[in-house]
């Protein structure tokens, strides 16, 4: 027997072991729309059963919701047809284990961690639990590198740490899958873990085939469960896809764990929570939406071992940043990114709203100079912002207003920066470059590096160079070369 013959027939063994014939079998006694009662097994709350169906579709996986008197409620992670009234309910001893091992790299998994590609059997040596605690606080570590994401809004400008977590925050078609997309292809992270909670089933092939790519994929785990999977299965394969990024965490990498949507997972728990009879709170969100929300979201972040990274993507209907889901989300991450529709429909892709959006950890994770280059940055587009709409009528005299000024002279800089193609990657040291020719502040290269955890320890004096001077109002008119050095990096960037 090979070894992955021995591992397989482990676990059929451990499997026929665990099974008492007697006790932990029960019967179907009623089918409600998502819900199936039984009389018995003997089961606890997040066992997983099967139920026998020999009309239906053979062996249906459920898992215990809730237990009254003598009966068993359940929901199936699969569609409900065929089941009938006597059907056998088989308790399985175990709540949702996921089988893990570095063979999952490249592979696309389902709410229960199988495989559904149509590259064979994983046979993982290890189990690792579905539903479990966040690391201990105490032993995690601060998130003081960063991590590069290869989008230069982003790494320019709100710069993300090893083990953050942030909320990607859009109405719908702005922009926050392919974002995640353009992340996964290219930030320095070890492993990326892709969740794609409750999407609509025909993206999934578009993101492994455009967004990741043949490279991207090789080093990212899927879990996939579609809109048109059952809501348990949606839910559960947001736990699976956390349990997987935290075996890669355990194993001492930096994981980048991209989940796709948030709200979709909250959905599911609404629709579970009220065919169990769960009492609606806000706008139908059952109290245990807001419950749960935390214990997914804390589970990423660092560990005394290595990191989780999270993008976590918020729908946010109708620009309504304070409905239950997003005001629930933005309270627990660590940052948040909102996309505007109004710069996707003006061509500016990725979408990020710069002055909306914020990385709380950024000055943890960031060097002095680059600090006070994306200071400017910023300050530059709010004055423009504030002005905007006199600009655009031709109502602002130029000299009237040094500083609006300034921010008029580099506004198409500011936009050339941040506006970047799917399939355009930016190094670090590429978007300081840029950063620094922007505002004229001379950025080391020790900050260049994506481990920054000495330079934002050690604060050291920033040594600007003449350029600089592009910074200071009084002398905008004497700009002409620093701007033309500008231009001419950014021509270079884009041919
Ligand atoms: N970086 C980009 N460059 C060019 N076009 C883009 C970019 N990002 C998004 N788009 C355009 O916007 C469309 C929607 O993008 P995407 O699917 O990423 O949005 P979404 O916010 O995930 O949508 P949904 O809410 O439906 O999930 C894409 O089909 C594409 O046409
Ligand atoms: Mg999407």
């Amino acid at each position: 027997m090979t070894d992955i013959d021995t591992i397989l027939f482990n676990k059929y063994l451990d499997s026929a072991n665990k099974t008492d014939p007697i006790k932990y079998v029960g019967k179907v006694s009623k089918v409600q729309g998502l819900l199936i009662e039984s009389k018995g097994p003997q089961a606890i709350i997040g066992e997983i059963c099967r139920i026998v169906a020999p009309k239906g579709r053979g062996i249906i996986r459920a898992e215990v919701v809730g237990l009254k008197d003598e009966t068993v409620q359940l929901m199936a992670y699969e569609e409900t047809d065929g089941i009938e009234i006597g059907d056998r309910v088989i308790a399985l001893g175990s709540r949702l284990e996921v089988p893990v091992s570095d063979r999952l790299l490249g592979r696309v998994l389902d709410a229960l961690g199988n495989p559904i590609d149509d590259k064979g059997e994983i046979a993982s040596e290890f189990m690792y639990p579905a539903l479990t605690s966040p690391p201990d606080p105490l032993t995690r570590r601060r998130v003081t590198e960063r991590i590069i994401t290869g989008v230069r809004a982003i790494d320019g400008l709100l710069a993300v740490g090893k083990g953050q977590r942030l909320g990607i925050f859009a109405g719908s078609g702005v922009g926050k899958s392919t974002l995640l997309g353009m992340i996964a292809r290219n930030t320095t992270a070890d492993v990326n873990v892709v969740a794609l909670i409750g999407e609509r089933g025909r993206e999934v092939n578009d993101f492994i085939e455009n967004d990741l790519g043949p490279e991207g994929l090789a080093r990212s785990v899927l879990v996939v469960t579609p809109s048109n999977s059952p809501p348990l299965a949606r839910l559960r394969g947001a736990y699976v896809a956390t349990a997987v990024a935290e075996y890669f965490r355990d194993q001492g990498k930096d994981v980048m764990l991209l989940f796709d949507s948030v709200t979709r997972f909250a959905r599911a728990m609404r629709e579970i929570g009220l065919a169990s009879g769960e009492p609606p709170a806000q706008r139908g969100y059952p109290p245990s939406m807001f419950d749960s929300m935390p214990k997914l979201l804390e589970r990423s972040g660092t560990s005394d071992k290595g990191s989780i990274t999270g993008f976590y993507t918020i729908l946010v209907d109708g620009d309504d940043m304070d409905e239950p889901v997003a005001d629930t989300v933005r309270g627990i991450l660590d940052g948040h990114i909102v996309l505007s529709r109004d710069l996707a429909q003006g061509y500016h892709y990725p979408a990020i709203d710069i002055l909306d959006s914020i990385s709380r950890l950024a000055p943890s994770v960031t060097g002095e100079a680059t600090k006070k280059a994306a200071g400017i940055i910023r300050r530059n587009m709010a004055a423009y912002a504030k002005a905007e709409d006199l600009i655009n009528v031709g109502a602002y005299h130029h000299g009237s207003n040094p500083e609006i000024d300034e921010a008029i002279a580099k506004h198409g800089y500011i936009e050339k920066f941040l506006i970047q193609d799917v399939d355009e990657p930016s190094s670090l040291e590429e978007t300081l470059e840029g950063l620094s020719a922007i505002t004229g502040v001379n950025i080391p290269q020790e900050e260049m590096t994506d481990n920054n955890e000495i330079q934002a320890v050690k604060r050291p004096r920033v040594k600007e160079t003449k350029s600089n001077e592009i910074i200071k109002p009084a002398n905008i008119e004497d700009n002409t070369m620093a701007l033309n050095s500008v231009a001419a990096l950014f021509s270079s960037m884009t041919n």
